[in-house]
């Protein structure tokens, strides 16, 4: 089978992280500081990647602020030439540190935030970084660097959708991805806390809708499905192996950063194996290349060119087979993961949250 390049390598240079939040798609068992690759072998995998055709890195963790070489990272990225996104929650991004990632040469920086009112952030956040965020993104504007944000909505702040988009604006945004929770990792521990009511995602939508008329060219706003409610899945990663890779904390090569939780797979690691064998040789990147691992329906199915049988990461998790069709699909077997645990949300009270925080 003939092996398409990657287009994009995720840089997860650490797990460690100053915030807790309960929708965290990091696996449940995080890699220590310790196991972390050194400088020298980021530096070998992102020489390896810009090799193999990749176009753009994203460092992200955890916090890669933590991270006291990541400019260091980003230069020799850009040296490579290669697009360079940082994903951070702005703990830590001081006026020095701004200044040297500018003038390392990052391209865009991605600031989370939880919510428009700082209390509500800080206790989704498990942190007060709500009032450190509003800094950072004014630090990273007075930089003239480009500001992307992104808003993981669950239960507790779809409400406030058109005071986040409004919080966004003011702080210079100009691009802001409204991701709907996804339950991997971390995240599925709490997901009868975070998982809202169709009803609820209805009226997010319909108000993200009136902002992009709203705000047109000025924000651009990105709506990522909440993919519990469709009848059909996403084509998760734009299929396995196909565009993107991910290098963990540790060094080991992920088609996803959700995926290290297939524990029917096992994932090499750039410490022992080279990165452009891994992306086209080991067992796990050609796991669920093509079609032909494929078990009914998804075999015989139309759509599975459109969708490749949905995302292998929730298929093993709720399923306990990475080959089974995406449970959100409606023809899947297993469907009744997700209609059993929308059923109970549709029916129950909503109390205040009790989540397991990440890291605590
Ligand atoms: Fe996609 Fe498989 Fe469902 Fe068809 S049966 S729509 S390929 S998940
Ligand atoms: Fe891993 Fe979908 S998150 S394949």
């Amino acid at each position: 089978m003939r092996v398409s390049l990657p287009y994009a390598l995720t840089a997860e240079v650490t797990h460690r992280c100053p915030l807790h939040c309960p929708y965290c798609s990091n696996p449940i068992e995080l890699q220590k500081r310790e196991n972390e690759l050194s400088t020298d072998a980021w530096l070998s995998v992102l020489e390896q990647a810009g090799d193999l055709g990749v176009a753009q890195v994203h460092f992200t963790g955890g916090e890669p602020l933590l991270r006291p070489d990541l400019e260091r990272l980003v230069l020799r990225a850009r040296e490579i030439g290669l697009y360079v996104n940082l994903i951070t929650s702005g703990v830590g991004l001081t006026e020095e540190r701004i200044r040297q990632l500018a003038e390392a040469g990052v391209d865009s920086i991605q600031l989370s935030v939880q919510a428009s009112s700082a209390e509500l952030a800080d206790s989704i956040a498990g942190f007060r970084s709500h009032e450190l965020k509003r800094q950072a993104a004014h630090r990273i504007r007075e930089s003239g660097l480009p500001l992307h944000m992104n808003v993981v909505l669950h239960r507790a702040n779809l409400h406030q959708i058109e005071e986040i988009i409004e919080l966004c604006a003011e702080w210079g945004a100009q691009r802001l991805e409204l991701a709907n929770a996804q339950y991997y990792g971390w995240a599925l521990r709490n997901v009868d806390q975070l998982l809202p009511r169709r009803e609820q995602l209805q009226e997010a939508e319909a108000a993200y809708l009136r902002a992009r008329e709203r705000f047109g060219y000025h924000l651009e706003l990105l709506w990522i499905l909440p993919d519990y409610y469709e009848d059909f899945p996403k084509p998760c990663m734009g299929g396995w192996g196909k565009l993107s890779l991910t290098v963990a904390p540790d060094g080991r090569v992920l088609p996803c950063t959700a995926s290290s939780e297939i524990r029917s797979l096992s994932f090499e690691n750039v410490k022992e194996r080279d990165l452009a064998w891994i992306w086209n040789d080991s067992p796990s990147f050609n796991a669920f290349r093509g079609y032909d691992w494929m078990p009914e329906p998804c075999k015989s199915c139309d759509r599975r060119e459109l969708d490749y049988g949905g995302c292998r990461c929730q298929a093993f998790l709720l399923t306990g087979d990475a080959r089974a069709a995406d449970p959100v699909c409606k023809w899947s077997p297993n469907r009744s993961a997700i209609t059993d645990r929308i059923g109970s949300i549709e029916n129950g009270e909503f109390g205040t949250p009790n989540y397991a925080y990440r890291g605590r």
